[in-house]
């Protein structure tokens, strides 16, 4: 078991399952309406937490019904919230999911209105109960600050850092972490049609950290510190039902094993099974690895 902070994003997902994504301009009607907790570090948190982890969350959240519902959730799922900035105004970031049945796809329209998580809010969070920090990369210029805090304070303390989406030099976080995680999107984002070759080709500028790539229905892709590349293949479930935060449970995949001490190879492993699993099923509630 380890001490996990994770900052990032919680977010209100308002989840309508469709049969076939809509041509636009028509008029359909959703199966059926979910609403519940999102976000992608609250998403990988909760993982980490049935899997038997103590997590605590930092990050934003409004002070109106639904900021409580998402803090409400964390705190079902045994999650600390004490470095929770609240702001008094605006909406807390809130996603409107299209889940296509036919295939398990996820179409996000996403709306926030209230500022990311600052360093200042960071500097205030005692850092010394952690084993693991896991960050998004989202505004660099801030999270830079924290990372390079983290090195200053508890330069021992390994870091992942989530690279979910392209964002204005965002390659300069690559070297403050131990651990990257990066989305196909991102990869693919940056003219790569295969993971192996971009993991290889950033490897200069990330030489002390694992690098890791999920590539759904294809598995997971890793290069470890001494440039070996590492494959996982992919678990299906016998019926593809939700692939939203399919990603996120893979990242807790990862860092549940690292902090397990395992190898990379076997997290990556463990990683792909683990979200092959979720995408079985609805939601991330029950999500446990055979043996732990
Ligand atoms: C899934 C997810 C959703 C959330 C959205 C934010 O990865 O975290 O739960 O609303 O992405 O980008």
């Amino acid at each position: 078991m380890a001490t996990i902070l994770g900052i990032g994003l919680a977010a209100l997902d308002i989840i309508n399952t469709v049969d076939g994504y809509p041509k636009e301009d028509a008029k359909i009607r959703a199966l059926n309406q979910r609403v519940c907790r999102g976000g992608n570090t609250a998403n990988t948190l909760v993982v980490l937490s049935q899997l038997g982890h103590r997590c605590s969350w930092g990050g934003v959240c409004v002070d109106e019904p639904d900021g409580q519902h998402i803090l409400n959730d964390l705190a079902h799922y045994n999650i600390d919230t004490t470095a929770c900035k609240i702001e008094s105004q605006g909406k807390v970031p809130t996603s409107y999911v299209m889940s296509n049945q036919q295939n398990g796809s996820r179409t996000i329209v996403h709306y926030r209105d209230c500022p990311e998580f600052q360093f200042t809010d960071f500097q205030s969070i005692d850092l010394s109960p952690f084993d693991w920090l896991h960050f998004e990369g989202r505004d660099v210029a801030e999270t830079a600050l924290m990372l390079e805090r983290v090195k200053q304070i508890s330069p021992t303390l390994p870091v992942s850092l989530e690279i979910e989406k392209a964002r204005p030099q965002i390659e300069h976080l690559f070297s403050l972490v131990d651990v990257l995680l990066f989305s196909r999107a991102f990869v693919q984002h940056q003219g790569y049609s295969d993971a192996a070759s971009f993991l290889q080709s950033i490897q200069q500028q990330a030489s002390d950290a694992h690098l890791v790539c999920a590539w759904g229905e294809q598995g997971g892709y890793a290069l470890d510190r001494k440039g070996s590349l590492l494959q996982s293949p992919a678990y299906p479930p016998p019926q593809i039902v939700d692939t939203l935060g399919a990603g996120d449970t893979f990242n807790a995949g990862i860092i549940h094993s690292l902090c397990h001490k395992s190898d990379l190879a076997t997290a990556l492993n463990q990683a792909c099974q683990l979200a092959g699993k979720k995408c079985g099923q609805i939601g991330f509630k029950g999500l446990t690895l055979l043996e732990q």
